[in-house]
């Protein structure tokens, strides 16, 4: 631990599983560095605070109805928070500017999906920091919206889906979300502009040319720290879990051969239908290698849990499979028996397949999915999409070019080079060891920006 710094850091996750994790690994990382931590969360998707008992919690009653909290409609559910944690922030963010017994704050650091924190920043004359939990081309991408537009890939047409899209290449037209997603972005991408320094959960080596764009669109100081959970100790062990982690299957997974499972997860948020469920049920079996799959409830629309599976699947199997609602996701990625990571590519189980050097099979869903897994498949060439959604053919080939063929081995090496970079860039003199000091230096310069704007 670094010499105390004196100073409060407010931080803000949107309360989603993927956006909760990544926010709090960069709690962590500024307090060993010397910050004093406050949290302001929601009441909605509200997570455990007794594995941080060195930061300070606030709840803001975010007010959502019984139907707004269930809401499936992601850009619905988005819009519901934005508009009803607005003024609770506001308050508790102004009384504790107020306190004049603590440590001065320095900055707040925030989700830009929430859409109110620059106004509510900017009244309070409070600087403010943005995190962005997806990486950097997915953000180039989403901010690439009014060009997309002004060449008519935007919206996207049926007959043009394989195109590639050139001024993005490789990404293909049918890779770029829905319009509604862009229009979504466009206002945070806007009030981007206006934040004091943008933080990202990736480093230099795997998304040099994405993080320059980004640099040139936005002119303010960006800071790439990542892969965040290498860069403090029991990263594992500290992530938040909304569900609570089963971890029968790390004793399971002690009991297979290296290399040899695997690893099935689709993420927080994404859902199939449950014909797509059987399609990769059946696809998992037929190719008699280990899985380890966690099925989520809720991973299965109109399904408790594993209800549509056939009468005798699971014993068919013959303990070839395991089955759990949710995982350490970390501890089984670095696990020694995961071969293979069959991910939906949300952008943190991308980072985390990488930084242990884990080939993946690509099943995007939606919004910043569709790119990651485009930069997975065709610019870092460490995993195979499935192109064609969930079919059980090209899945048992995937698995087969992955765990059996010589391309596998190729990929296996590729991948095991970016997780040397991985680890290299967080050493003293690598890329995020240098941005983490000068975003520490930054948000010291922040508190005197502060205490300044106050007194005027
Ligand atoms: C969402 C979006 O899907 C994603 O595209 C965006 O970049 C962030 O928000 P999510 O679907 O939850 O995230 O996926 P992801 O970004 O991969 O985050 C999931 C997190 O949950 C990971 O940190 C993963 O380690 C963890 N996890 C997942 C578990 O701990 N256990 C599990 O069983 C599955």
């Amino acid at each position: 631990m670094e010499q105390r710094k004196g100073r409060r850091l407010i931080l803000f996750p949107f309360p989603l599983q993927g956006h909760i994790n990544p926010m709090l690994e960069l709690a962590n990382i500024l307090h060993s560095k010397g910050f004093s931590i406050i949290i302001i969360h929601t009441n909605f998707n509200s997570f455990n605070m007794s594995t941080h008992p060195h930061f300070t919690f606030h709840s803001i009653s975010d007010d959502l109805s019984e139907s707004q909290a269930a809401e499936k409609d992601l850009l619905l559910l988005l819009s519901h928070l934005n508009a009803k944690c607005g003024e609770p922030f506001r308050e508790c963010l102004a009384a504790l500017l107020s306190s004049v017994t603590e440590e001065p704050v320095a900055c707040l650091i925030c989700d830009p999906l929430f859409d109110f924190t620059q106004s509510v920043a900017e009244s309070l004359k409070l600087p403010r920091i943005l995190l962005r939990t997806g990486g950097a081309s997915s953000t180039a991408v989403y901010s690439a919206f009014p060009l997309l537009k002004e060449k008519g890939y935007i919206p996207i047409q049926e007959s043009r889906l394989e195109e590639t899209v050139t001024e993005l290449s490789p990404v293909k037209v049918k890779d770029l979300p829905p319009e509604r997603f862009f229009k979504a972005a466009q206002a945070f991408t806007y009030d981007t502009k206006f934040s004091n320094g943008y933080v990202f959960n990736t480093f230099e080596d795997l998304e040099q040319h994405a993080l320059a764009t980004i640099r040139k669109e936005f002119h303010i100081p960006v800071f790439p720290i990542g892969p965040f959970h290498k860069n403090f100790p029991a990263a594992s062990s500290s992530s938040p879990s909304l569900l609570s982690q089963d971890r029968s299957c790390i004793s399971w997974l002690d009991t297979r051969l290296p290399n040899s499972v695997i690893y099935v997860s689709f993420g927080s948020l994404a859902a199939v239908n449950e014909a797509q469920f059987l399609e990769i049920a059946w696809a998992l079996a037929n190719s008699k290698q280990p899985f380890l799959w966690v099925v989520r409830p809720g991973l299965v629309q109109g399904s408790e849990w594993l209800e549509p599976l056939p009468s005798g699947f699971i014993e068919s199997l013959n303990g070839i499979g395991h089955i759990v609602k949710w995982a350490p996701q970390k501890e089984v990625l670095a696990h020694q028996a995961v071969g293979v990571f069959w991910t939906h590519n949300g952008w943190n189980s991308t980072l985390e397949s990488i930084c242990e050097g884990v080939p993946m099979i690509c099943i995007p869903f939606f919004a910043d999915q569709m790119v990651n897994a485009r930069y997975v498949s065709d610019v870092w060439k460490v995993g195979v999409r499935l192109e064609l959604g969930i079919k059980r053919e090209e899945i048992e080939a995937a698995i087969r070019r992955l765990m059996m063929e010589k391309e596998g081995e190729e990929i296996r090496d590729r991948v095991s080079k970016l997780k040397v970079m991985a680890n290299i860039c967080l050493k003293q003199g690598g890329s995020s060891y240098q941005a983490l000091d000068g975003l520490v230096d930054h948000i010291l310069s922040l508190e005197s920006l502060f205490t300044k704007l106050k007194s005027q």
